[in-house]
């Protein structure tokens, strides 16, 4: 079986961070989010896959020299402008001339769904396509999927107005289509599947959905990046994950918990690191308090600095000694600025 997992985004609410990076190569406790979603979907018997690529391809290619993931083989599908979600689909599986039902996923959810369940109600109801669902509390921001009883699609409506929604169960960014839905898809412009494909086919009474019932997150924004890398660190996944790199210099006087510390990185005496993602050689000085926040490659956090509710900085970004800053955006400080 063949999986399209798109890739292409700009990663527009991670900034700075996908500045220089795509999305999907940020790391989730210390291994690049896109091996985490490849992994998944080779447990579940993907043997193939097939990155839609757009934004930063190189990134891809460079960490994958051989073309192999998670122990099977990539096909690199560079989308020569962004074409949206159900272009890039297109694109990418006429490009790697993938034949038969499919699976696409979102690259940036993680998610434990048992994907052979989904594929195997696929086929039972004779879908053309079939969209995984989540249910959340608050769908405004989604688009949200009501369906009859037997699971046929009968809306998709993008986005809700808060208390407004027909279903609090959410499109999960995980479909298995049959090759006929490419055939829906305009070639050569933007067309999203979420606004324009899916709404056809819900017209036409040939699209399935099914509750995933299991663990999921989006990590688009970063909350939710924090988020899912915290489930990994607390156990709520399974087997709790060890959070800090064998090479980062933890002081035995500074406090980590519930944290990602990547290679390299030094917190120093007195610091405290909660619920946080520190990239590769981060610096977090004597006494800073890092807590729901995210530090860039090669950032520095000062002595005396704190840093809490979702900031984000910035590869190389400066923060100087004791400031304090609440969901603030940190970009890389000029050259030659360090914090002291
Ligand atoms: P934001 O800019 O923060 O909204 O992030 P994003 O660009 O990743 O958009 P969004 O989260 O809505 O995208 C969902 C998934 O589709 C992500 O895995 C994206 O990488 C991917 N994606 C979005 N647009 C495109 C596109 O035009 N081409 C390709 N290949 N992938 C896309």
């Amino acid at each position: 079986m063949q999986a399209v997992v798109l890739v292409g985004g700009f990663g527009t609410r991670l900034r700075p961070l996908t500045n220089t990076r795509p999305k999907q190569m940020l790391p989730i406790v210390n291994r690049p989010m896109v091996e985490h979603v490849v992994g998944h979907l080779v447990r579940h018997g993907v043997s193939r896959v097939v990155l839609a690529l757009g934004y930063r391809p190189d990134a891809f290619v460079d960490a994958y020299p051989d073309g192999r993931c998670g122990g099977v083989p990539l096909h690199y599908a560079v989308e020569p402008e962004p074409l949206d979600t159900a272009g890039a689909i297109r694109f990418a599986a006429r490009d790697a001339g993938v034949e038969g039902r499919f699976v696409v996923v979102n690259g940036d959810v993680l998610t434990d769904l048992d994907l052979g369940r989904v594929l195997a109600l696929h086929d039972e109801r004779g879908a053309e396509a079939t969209i995984t669902l989540h249910r959340v509390t608050d769908p405004s921001r989604y688009g949200v999927v009501p369906t009859d009883t037997t699971g046929r699609v009968e809306a998709f409506v993008e986005k809700p107005p808060p208390g407004e929604a027909p279903t609090d169960l959410i499109n999960a960014g995980t479909y298995v289509l049959e090759p006929s839905v490419l055939d829906r898809i305009a070639g050569g412009r933007r067309v999203s599947i979420e606004r324009e494909v899916f709404p056809a086919m819900v017209a036409d009474h040939t699209l399935y959905a099914i509750d995933g019932e299991t663990y999921w997150i989006d990590t688009g924004t970063p909350a939710e990046y924090v988020q899912a890398q915290v489930d990994l660190l607390d156990g709520t996944r399974g087997c709790a994950l060890t959070g800090v790199h064998r090479t980062a210099d933890v002081d035995p006087r500074a406090d980590v918990e519930l944290s990602a510390v990547g290679a390299g990185v030094v917190v120093g005496p007195g610091a405290r690191v909660t619920r946080s993602v520190l990239l590769p050689g981060a610096t977090i000085g004597a006494g800073a308090v890092v807590d729901g926040s995210i530090v860039g490659e090669g950032a520095d956090v000062a002595r005396g600095a704190h840093l809490s509710e979702h900031c984000v900085v910035g590869d190389g970004g400066v923060v100087p000694r004791d400031a304090r800053l609440a969901g603030a955006r940190v970009e890389r400080a000029p050259e030659g600025v360090r914090g002291g």
